[in-house]
């Protein structure tokens, strides 16, 4: 870590305690208490084995530059949130997510590009909203501490667009480049369910990060899971892992755990595709009505157990968009000064 230069300010604040702050790749890192506890056991072996007092500070790792892509001025990383089918809950997920990266201290947007049913205003109870354009540039809405804007602002409620290639791509890229993102840690993208001209138009014009990818238990079982993970890998865009959504039922009045449709399918799918798994959210009736009342569960129940789960999926996400970066990096060639 020391060389990573991830340990700055180091300061005897008295002899029992060490002060340092430690700048990690994401302030939603999952790893931050064994970070504590590692470096406490290194200075344990210290006379008088002082205790580390950590001042947590994060530098969010930027996907870099790929021949050819323009990027999205101040956005560090695009994460598209993909999924086999439809009413998988993929939109559900890609709020509570990003809602759950910003209660962890990163800057997030969520990109609504799903043409065939966007609803992302609905989910955040922006749906009356209009946005603004300043300087030539769409101005996001901001709602529960993220950045929003849906192709649902500018089509007409209940006419189903018809969107045909060329206008499909001019209209995300222009939600991409004329919008005013500001800077942002990561930009969150519902993407239309299935293999499209969407994905197509995102992997070609930007450099992604990479892609997420919902399933249902019930759906592991079909090819469609599969098919969405095989067109990121054909597109070159990482996979950064498959979420299992509806995965188990908590019985409100017991407890009780019931798997409706089996469990582990999605893992084992992960596993065998050779992509990160990065968890099972419980199908659960206050996820469902936040939606509907524009409340999401991140909001109306940070501290309950069902938002932890968002937020361990959330960390997750987090640490593989790190690590690719990092892989990334350690193929360009240092430049000599
Ligand atoms: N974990 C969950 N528990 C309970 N209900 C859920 C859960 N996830 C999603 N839902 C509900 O399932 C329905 C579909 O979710 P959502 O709209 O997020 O799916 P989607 O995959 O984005 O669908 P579409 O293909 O229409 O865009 C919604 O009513 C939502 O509230
Ligand atoms: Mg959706
Ligand atoms: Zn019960």
């Amino acid at each position: 870590m020391v060389e990573l230069k991830m340990i700055k300010d180091i300061t005897v604040l008295d002899p029992q305690t060490i002060g340092l702050t430690v700048v990690l790749t994401t302030p939603a890192c999952p790893l931050k208490n064994r970070i504590h506890d590692d470096i406490d056991a290194a200075l344990a072996v210290l006379p008088g084995s002082p205790k580390a007092q950590i001042k947590w500070d994060s530098m969010v790792s930027r996907t870099g530059g790929i021949p050819n892509k323009q990027q999205v001025e101040g956005v560090r990383n695009i994460i598209s949130v993909g999924a086999g089918k439809g009413g998988v809950g993929k939109s559900t997920c890609a709020v509570n997510v990003a809602i759950a990266l910003s209660q962890l201290g990163a800057r997030t947007g969520v990109l609504d590009a799903d043409v065939y049913g966007p609803n992302v205003p609905i989910l955040l109870g922006a749906e009356h909203e209009k946005p603004m354009a300043e300087n030539e540039k769409i101005i996001p809405i901001q709602r529960y501490g993220i950045k929003m804007i849906s192709l649902g602002f500018f089509i007409e409620p209940d006419k189903p667009a018809i969107w045909r290639g060329p206008m499909l791509s001019g209209a995300v890229r222009q939600f991409l480049f004329d919008v005013n993102w500001g800077e942002l840690d990561y930009l969150v993208v519902d993407l239309p369910p299935g293999t499209g001209d969407v994905q197509l138009t995102m992997s070609q014009s930007i450099p992604m990060t990479g892609a997420v990818v919902v399933s249902t238990p019930q759906d592991v079982s079909t090819a469609d899971v599969g098919r969405a993970i095989q067109m990121f890998n054909t597109l070159k865009v990482p996979n950064l892992g498959l979420i299992e959504n509806m995965s188990y039922f908590l019985c409100p009045h017991c407890g009780e755990r019931t798997e409706i449709f089996g469990h582990g399918g999605a893992k084992a799918l992960a596993e065998r595709m050779n992509i990160p798994f990065l968890g099972e959210i419980p199908l659960d009736h206050r996820i469902r009505e936040g939606g509907g009342q524009g409340v999401p569960l991140m909001v109306s129940d940070p501290d309950s157990p069902l938002a932890q789960v968002y937020r361990d999926v959330a960390s997750s996400l987090a640490a593989q968009v790190s690590v690719r970066n990092f892989k990334q990096a350690s193929f360009i060639p240092l430049r000599t000064i």
